[in-house]
């Protein structure tokens, strides 16, 4: 079984650059299913989820050609099949994406149910209600979901009842070739719905007010594809910016687009940390002693719960006393029993709260990555641990981390994978 092994106590320094983001490419290769004709992607991260998609999108008979580095060319002319199998979906809830785009595309859509994942139960009810509304008969038999919509869908106005980011994606790919107009009401402003609604609208669709709470979608009779670039992972780039303050480092983070990590900015500066602001990039000084800070997970603009795992094994090693409130999910404290291995002092309460006291140090022993942001944050704590990080369970941070041994290599860190 392959491992990291993380060697503590070096300051990290020096310039990194960030890959495209793991959440927008995701739901624009789920919507490449409505082209006619195809679609050229770039600034595409070499992930396991990216694999995983490619393969539900080649059990549609859509043709995907990876031979270009960070470039998808996909041929979406014929659709054959209509159904993503349970050993994809069991790999990566996002493959539920599909979804919204063989509705809209083919009529129907079959698709494994997602079950549980390491942060917890995660429904889709939202998903499912909203492609109701749309005019879809859903049925749900042995472990599927089966959605049909033989006369296409028809526009209307849907109310979310939480801002999902999944149900915003699929309810928009589902949207974009119904008769008539959409309106996502309460929908999620993540910066990955941008991008996807710019790919949607590159590819012929009509939609408007992405970024916002209310999305127009105006339903186009068919779209052929076209060509996209996807934006630069914020989360990535915030794993590396908490990495440069919890080193004491120096460290200049490229291709990051500083409006999309305003919630963390503000929390670094709070913590002591120099953060400097570029048009393409930020730089970040940690400081000798880093301060106590309070967060609390919330949808976009709010804080990232992408992050909280990270910002946790900061809190760690801050003198005084940090809090956290997961709002988000209700099970996303896995890497703390973890980070207690590592010697760190956390108190949590009823799933969603923590309170963490900063210990002078943390120790290195073997831990897992529990899920993907957790193996972050192992790395991290693994950064300034006295001795040696072994994690194991890494294939959790393989699906969304692009080259993350050799990126924490060129910064100074001592890490390597082994087995
Ligand atoms: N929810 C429902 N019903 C639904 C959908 C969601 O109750 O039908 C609940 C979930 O159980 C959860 C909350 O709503 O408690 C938020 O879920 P959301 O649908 O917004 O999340 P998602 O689309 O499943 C995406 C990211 C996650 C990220 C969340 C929140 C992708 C592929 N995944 O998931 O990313 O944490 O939004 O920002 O975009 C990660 O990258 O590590 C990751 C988990």
């Amino acid at each position: 079984m392959e491992k990291l092994i993380v060697r503590g106590g070096h300051r990290l320094h020096g310039t990194v650059r960030v890959s495209g983001a793991k959440n927008a490419v995701l739901p624009i290769i789920a919507a490449s299913v409505l082209g006619t004709e195809g679609s050229k992607i770039a600034e595409v991260p070499e992930l396991e989820d990216v694999s995983t998609i490619c393969k539900v999108l080649e059990c549609l008979g859509i043709r995907v050609d990876r031979s270009e580095p960070h470039v998808l060319k996909i041929d979406s002319r014929n659709i054959t099949g209509w159904e993503a199998p349970y050993d994809l979906v069991s790999t990566m809830r996002a493959s539920f994406l599909v979804m919204g785009s063989l509705l809209a595309r083919v009529g129907r859509a079959k698709i494994s149910l997602p079950g549980g994942c390491a942060i917890g139960t995660r429904p889709i009810d939202i998903h499912l209600k909203g492609f109701e509304a749309l005019g879809a008969t859903i049925k749900q038999s042995h472990g599927s979901v089966e959605a049909l919509a033989p006369n296409g869908l028809t526009g209307t106005t849907i109310y979310l009842d939480f801002p999902s980011v999944g149900a915003t994606e699929n309810l928009m790919m589902a949207a974009s070739m119904a008769k008539g107009t959409t309106i996502v009401e309460n929908a999620a402003q993540e910066p990955e719905i941008v991008d996807l609604a710019n790919y949607i609208n590159v590819m012929g669709g009509k939609v408007r007010g992405a970024g916002t709470t209310a999305i127009r979608i105006d339903g186009v009779k068919s779209m052929p594809g076209g060509e996209h670039m996807v934006i630069p992972d914020r989360i990535e780039a915030g794993t590396f910016m908490v990495a440069g303050a919890m080193t004491q480092g120096d460290i200049k983070v490229e291709n990051v687009l500083c409006e999309h990590l305003k919630p963390l900015i503000a929390k670094l500066r709070e913590a002591g940390c120099i953060v400097e602001e570029g048009i393409n990039d930020v730089h970040v000084v940690g400081p000798r002693e880093l301060k106590p800070i309070t967060i609390k997970t919330m949808p976009y603009p709010g804080f990232p719960t992408d992050m909280q795992a990270q910002v946790m094994a900061m809190m760690c090693i801050a003198k005084g006393q940090s809090s956290v409130l997961e709002t988000v999910f209700e099970n996303r404290f896995m890497h703390v029993d973890e980070l207690l291995r590592m010697g760190a002092n956390i108190k949590t309460s009823g799933g969603r709260a923590a309170l963490i006291e900063g210990v002078p140090k943390l120790y290195g022993c073997q831990v897992r990555a529990t899920d993907l942001r957790a193996g972050a944050a192992m790395v991290l704590a693994g950064l300034v641990a006295d001795g040696t990080t072994e994690i194991t369970d890494i294939y959790h941070i393989d699906r969304g981390y692009e080259n993350l041994v050799s990126k924490f290599t060129k910064l100074g860190a001592d890490i390597s994978r082994v087995g």
